[in-house]
């Protein structure tokens, strides 16, 4: 074909398609791609935290033994017996399901942030976020044209107490604040955890104001200390939270499920946002996680997890103190996967990415988790997926070539 007869591609793309952002932390990444570097970036669970032989046993039992109903269609809310036993499971972790909540399975969390989002979030509408944040329910909110408003955390979390300063100063303005999306427990891309303190605080504010809160929770079921404060859906008495859940990292991302549990005057519009995406989640993956929370496979999962993690943030941490005490200070998490650290000195850790990888290290800059794009001198670090080797390895590197550049 000539040139000239290709069609000019742009000109069909819708125009909020300009709102689609690649993953600024994809792109750099590429960039180790065929080299021999220690990551410090994905976000991966450690494989062997699946549990391949449990799952492929259930596997074939499920294709074998209910293959009928496991292969089909399904509701778009997901299967009702495994809608059931979900919420039996966050029961039993401690997450209240009230009379007034119903629950959708979702393909990955990720998928729950969207669908809340397109059923909330319009043009204008307010969404108040953590500073630094998740970003791709940043990137979610901003695709709704939201308008979105960072408040600082320190080690406890959000500071309420700004959060409530801006929520009468918005208040004032007569602007409308629709919700605060936060990730309470283990945060990412900081590791912080909130305060029970500050958890009341922030419910009290969204019953003075009238806000819902998304409560992103990933990383809340395998923290590493015996005391942590309950999720905020549990201690909400007036119906304010949506929570977030997935398996993918008490399973395994591969099946790409979630869930999103909350008010159901919420949770039916969800549903009818998901028909429009992909009918449902994937049938087969819930009747296989249904097995596995059944025969204690998740609990399981959730205790390889928490014991490995545990080992590997430690060793982040002694290595951290070994040879970045005078360079850097970051923070300790009690559960979760990342640390989130910050060069004492004005060290733009974006433009020295490209250097680390070349000396065989990778993060991911920190400043592509934040809103005001603050916090140039900081960097995300993922303990999960490295080695505890690797991760001696990986801190050593960063601290050699970050003393380079500073002396
Ligand atoms: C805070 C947070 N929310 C949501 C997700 C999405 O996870 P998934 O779609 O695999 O459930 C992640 C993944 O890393 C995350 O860190």
């Amino acid at each position: 074909m000539r040139e000239e007869d290709v069609p000019v591609y742009e000109k069909f793309l819708a125009g909020r398609v300009s709102r689609l952002v690649a993953s600024e932390v994809r792109e750099l990444l590429k960039l180790t791609e065929g080299k021999d570097v220690i990551s410090f970036a994905g976000g991966l669970p450690d494989p062997s935290t699946f549990m391949k032989e449990e799952l492929a046993e259930i596997a074939r039992e499920v294709i074998l033994r209910s293959g009928d109903k496991a292969l089909q269609y399904a509701p778009t809310k997901g299967v009702l017996v495994f809608r059931e036993t979900l919420k039996g499971f966050l029961r039993a972790h401690g997450v209240k399901v009230s009379e007034g909540d119903d629950v959708i399975v979702t393909t990955g969390s990720q998928e729950a942030i969207y669908l809340a989002s397109k059923t909330l979030v319009g043009p204008g509408d307010i969404v108040i976020v953590e500073e630094p944040t998740y970003l791709a329910a940043l990137n979610v909110f901003k695709f709704f044209k939201a308008r979105v408003i960072p408040v600082d955390m320190d080690d406890n979390g959000i500071k309420t107490d700004i959060l409530e300063e801006k929520l009468k100063a918005l208040k004032n303005e007569g602007a409308n604040v629709k919700l605060v999306y936060t990730v309470p427990t283990a945060q990412n891309p900081t590791g912080i955890t909130l305060s029970f303190e500050r958890r009341k605080h922030l419910l009290e504010l969204a019953s003075q104001h009238d806000l819902l809160l998304l409560e992103d929770d990933p990383y809340g079921y395998f923290t590493f200390e015996a005391e942590k404060p309950p999720p905020l859906k549990t201690m909400d008495s007036e119906g304010r939270v949506v929570y977030f859940g997935t398996f993918s990292k008490i399973v395994a991302p591969g099946f790409r499920l979630g869930w999103a549990l909350g008010p159901w005057k919420i949770i039916d519009v969800m549903e009818l946002a998901k028909q429009n995406v992909d009918l449902h989640s994937s049938t087969l993956a819930q009747y296989i996680c249904m097995e596995a929370i059944k025969r204690g496979v998740v609990d399981a999962t959730i205790e390889r997890a928490r014991h490995l993690y545990k080992a590997k943030r430690d060793i982040m941490l002694r290595e951290l103190e070994d040879h970045m005490e005078d360079l850097a200070t970051w923070t300790k998490p009690l559960g979760g996967i990342f640390i989130f650290l910050a060069l004492k000195s004005a060290m733009d850790t974006k433009k020295l990415l490209p250097e680390a990888i070349e000396k065989g290290v990778a993060y991911v800059p920190g400043q592509a988790f934040y809103v005001r794009k603050d916090g140039s001198n900081t960097m995300r670090l993922n303990y999960s997926y490295p080695t505890p080797d690797q991760i001696k390895t990986g801190i050593r590197r960063l601290s050699t070539l970050i003393r380079d550049k500073v002396t």
